[in-house]
């Protein structure tokens, strides 16, 4: 992929608004050092972190294809420091179909506590969702610190995850017990088996993102701040020809009151096979000296709670988690297919405009759909969000209906939209 997205002029309205408030917004130049030091300090503070100077150092050597802003208030005693930070890419999302559409992923938004609820975070929101429509990406994506922000920017939660927590004395293994091998490995061993494996079944799952670089590499404990990174243990799962099909990463925690009481927390878990999912979970919930699993980030479909003996052993929270903004209709919903024929017209209400307006859906026996503008009346009337929460299957049109979130045929969006895997993202970003 290109960098074309770096070019791209700074949003004119965006900048003007900000600039009467007294603030300048600028894209920072990753090769600027310091510049670029001073905006992951003001991004860190933003989420309540800090960052050593080889962190942001080793960051920086990411971030060649990012396209970051600041916005800066030159009144400041620390004036080079911004007061709000947001940094993209473009990302390749998979949708339902087993295929993948480019998105406008949206990440580190931050203002400063001494310039929050000014309007600086909605004008660079929409300045990146203009900034995506300038590129051609159909699509805007997030992951978010809280739910309540990104609905009136148009954003809807997408996929969902679950967080479990496992009894494992309750929980015990009634699954299969694969014929192949697990074996520790290092992070550095995994680099690239590993990020080969996501590559494989990334399109496999919907609302799964394209992810390298820093990414991948957070999740191996490969950031030098990384505090758990020596705690991480890794471990893959090798079919019978040796076969590299899955593998897991995980921290252990000591119970300084009982010595079997250590929990687990299941950081990183993919697989490419049935087999490697059983193996490495079995491996996991079997593990000596460990009362408690706490699997962080999972899939809603997880198929774990059928493979143990006590239903009730495993607790499951469910949260919002990759949010998605549609911003060429057209375009976003020709890029999935669907699960059966029909023709739909949709009502969809949009404040900033972009996929506001009356479209004409129509899928062929193939489960491919054309898109148009049209003037008849629509079928199904809803807003750009709960189009979102749609977009990928994640949520029926029915539950959205019977919450009074949209109106009209449902049952016929719900059985042309469903996805027969359920929407899924692995990480955060
Ligand atoms: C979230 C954050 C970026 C908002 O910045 P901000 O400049 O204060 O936001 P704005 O003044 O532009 O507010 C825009 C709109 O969002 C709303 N909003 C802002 N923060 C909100 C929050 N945390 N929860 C709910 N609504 C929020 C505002 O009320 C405003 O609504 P309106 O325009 O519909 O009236 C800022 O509070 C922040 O940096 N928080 C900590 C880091 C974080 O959580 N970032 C988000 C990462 S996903």
């Amino acid at each position: 992929m290109g960098h074309d997205h770096l070019d791209l002029p700074i949003d004119a309205a965006a900048r003007e608004q900000l600039a009467a408030d007294g603030l300048r917004m600028e894209l920072v130049d990753i090769s600027d050092k310091p510049a670029f030091a001073a905006w992951a300090r003001a991004e860190s503070r933003g989420f309540h972190s800090e960052q050593t100077a080889a962190a942001i150092e080793q960051r920086r050597s990411y971030f060649n294809d990012r396209r970051i802003t600041g916005v800066y208030d030159d009144s400041l005693p620390v004036p080079d420091e911004p007061v709000a930070t947001t940094m993209v890419w473009p990302a390749d999302l998979t949708v339902p179909g087993g295929r993948a559409v480019q998105s406008w992923a949206i990440s580190d938004v931050t203002v400063a506590a001494t310039h929050r609820r000014r309007g600086v975070a909605r004008a660079l929101l929409e300045a990146e969702l203009r900034t995506a429509q300038a590129h051609g990406a159909p699509i805007a994506t997030l992951t978010v610190s809280e739910s309540t922000i990104y609905g009136r920017f148009g954003f809807g939660p997408a996929a969902l995850a679950r967080d479990l927590t496992i009894d494992t004395r309750r929980a015990r293994w009634t699954g299969p017990k694969p014929a192949g091998r697990v074996h520790f490995v290092t992070a550095d061993q995994l680099l690239e088996p590993g990020l080969a494996l996501v590559e494989s079944v990334r399109l496999a799952t919907p609302g799964q993102i394209a992810y390298d670089g820093i990414l991948w590499d957070r999740q191996l404990g490969l950031m030098v701040d990384d505090e758990d990174a020596k705690k991480r243990r890794v471990v893959r799962y090798d079919d019978e020809t040796g076969q590299m099909q899955g593998f897991a990463s995980y921290k252990l925690t000591e119970n300084p009151d009982d010595f079997t009481l250590h929990r687990l927390d299941l950081l990183h878990l993919v697989t490419a096979t049935d087999d490697a999912y059983a193996a490495l979970w079995r491996f996991v919930l079997e593990m000596d000296l460990v009362s408690e699993v706490r699997a962080h980030l999972r899939p809603v479909d997880e198929p774990v709670r059928w493979m143990v003996s006590d239903f009730r052993g495993v607790k499951v929270a469910e949260l919002d988690h990759l949010w998605v903004r549609i911003l060429d209709l057209p375009a976003a919903l020709e890029a999935r297919t669907y699960a059966a024929p029909g023709r739909l017209v949709l009502g969809v209400t949009d404040p900033f405009g972009a996929a506001d307006g009356t479209w004409a859906v129509e899928v062929d026996a193939s489960g491919t759909a054309a898109v148009t503008s049209t003037d008849e009346p629509a079928d199904v009337s809803l807003t750009v969000e709960e189009l979102a929460a749609i977009y990928l299957g994640g949520v029926s049109p029915l539950v959205l209906a019977a919450a009074g979130r949209l109106s009209g045929d449902a049952a016929t969006l719900d059985a042309v939209f469903r996805s027969p895997v359920a929407p899924f993202l692995s990480i955060w970003f």
